[in-house]
């Protein structure tokens, strides 16, 4: 038995390839640096999709069917107060529950839409605001920085956003696309795949840590007070958020991807350099740190660590990061779940008795 299915393999893909050795990412046999360079959130999306759904779309008619996508589900946002006391992430994930359940392209596509749209609908009703409908006109990544400030993004900021939807849209059989496969298997429909992906993303070891990263930085303050704080965290065997990984035995690739996202963002004097600077020196302490505590165990920084200092430039509050990245990655639990209904079967391992718990006395 493997705890937590380390170096197990649970299915054959033609997604993504994760090379843990070399810290390389692959996606549809793109590498993330391409992607990344020319790519929107549309066109990743409809590459992922491509030959696992009934309808093909490239990435522009991708576009005007999440626009269309986008408008329909508007019709599902809600102001339930009990909803409004959830954290964003829960609350975005209670107006998902509401769709109906499918196979379909067509439930592919609310799916994709939803997050986008209750994400800022969500954040805008708890600050007391009323949410923005949707503009179909305009691209994904443009419509939900839109719908969350209620004016249109910059050039950098619609880029930026972009590049990390992108650059988080599939990950292999990470916690919550292995959770969205298993529920596929089943026969239970998308969007029960995509809610109980959603679930599994939200735990602090998965896609709950960027916000942390955000308490991380603010708690140590400045360069100088690095070590101690980071020496006592790790005294204290805590985890340092945004740091290690289950494949990735080097430096995760996509954190380069997003420290360079935000390079536009700092040169038109719409991010604070002296957050990036900071991020950078406690970055290299925890680095050293990490090497010399934990030698046999190469831990490097994961996604999650730009992706904080990314998000918060854009101006999403820290509580809506795991959002976010459900925005992004929803596409390649569908994917995912689509791949498993095409070629897998129902996900059923076995388990080993070892006999009753002992008794507590
Ligand atoms: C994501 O799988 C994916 O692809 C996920 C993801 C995706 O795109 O879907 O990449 C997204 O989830 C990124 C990871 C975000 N989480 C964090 O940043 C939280 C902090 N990191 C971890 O908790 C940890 O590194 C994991 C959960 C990411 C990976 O953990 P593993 O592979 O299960 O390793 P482990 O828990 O068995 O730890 C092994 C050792 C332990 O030390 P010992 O008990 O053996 O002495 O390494 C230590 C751990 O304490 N360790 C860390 C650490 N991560 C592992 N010590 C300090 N800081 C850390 N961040």
């Amino acid at each position: 038995m493997k705890n937590g299915l380390e170096d197990v393999i649970a299915a054959e893909t033609r997604l993504s390839d994760v090379d843990g050795p070399a810290g390389r990412l692959i996606i549809r046999g793109v590498s993330l640096d391409d992607l990344v360079a020319d790519g929107t959130y549309e066109s990743v999306a409809a590459l992922l999709l491509d030959g696992l759904m009934e309808t093909h779309v490239n990435a522009e008619g991708l576009k005007d069917r999440l626009g269309a996508a986008r408008a329909e589900v508007y019709a599902h946002v809600v102001a339930d107060a009990t909803l409004l006391a959830l954290p964003p992430v829960d609350a975005m994930r209670a107006l998902v529950a509401r769709l109906p359940d499918g196979e379909d392209f067509e439930t592919a596509l609310r799916l994709l839409a939803a997050p986008a749209v209750f994400l800022p609908a969500v954040l805008r009703m708890q600050r007391r605001e009323a949410p923005v409908p949707p503009d179909a006109s305009i691209s994904q990544a443009a419509d939900i920085l839109r719908m969350m400030t209620g004016r249109l993004p910059s050039f950098e900021q619609t880029a930026a956003l972009d590049a990390y939807l992108v650059t988080i849209s599939d990950h292999g059989l990470n916690a919550s696309t292995f959770a969205s496969r298993v529920i596929a298997s089943t026969h239970a429909g998308l969007t029960s795949s995509v809610l109980a992906a959603i679930s599994a993303l939200k735990g602090p070891l998965h896609g709950g840590a960027p916000g942390p990263v955000l308490d991380m930085l603010d708690a140590i303050g400045a360069e100088s007070h690095a070590k101690t704080w980071l020496a006592a965290a790790l005294d204290r065997g805590e985890r340092l958020m945004g740091f290690g990984h289950r494949i990735y035995r080097v430096r995760d690739p996509r954190a380069d991807a997003l420290k360079n996202a935000l390079k536009p963002l700092v040169a038109t004097g719409q991010v604070d350099r002296s957050r990036i600077t900071l991020a950078e020196g406690i970055e290299k302490a925890a680095l050293a740190m990490l090497k010399e505590r934990k030698p046999d165990r190469p831990l490097d920084v994961n996604v999650e660590f730009y992706t904080a200092l990314l998000l918060e430039s854009l101006g999403f509050p820290r509580e809506a990061f795991t959002g976010v990245f459900a925005i992004g990655r929803t596409v390649g639990w569908i994917a995912h779940a689509r791949e498993q209904l095409l070629e897998g079967r129902l996900i059923r391992p076995k388990s080993v008795y070892v006999g009753p718990f002992p008794i507590a006395a």
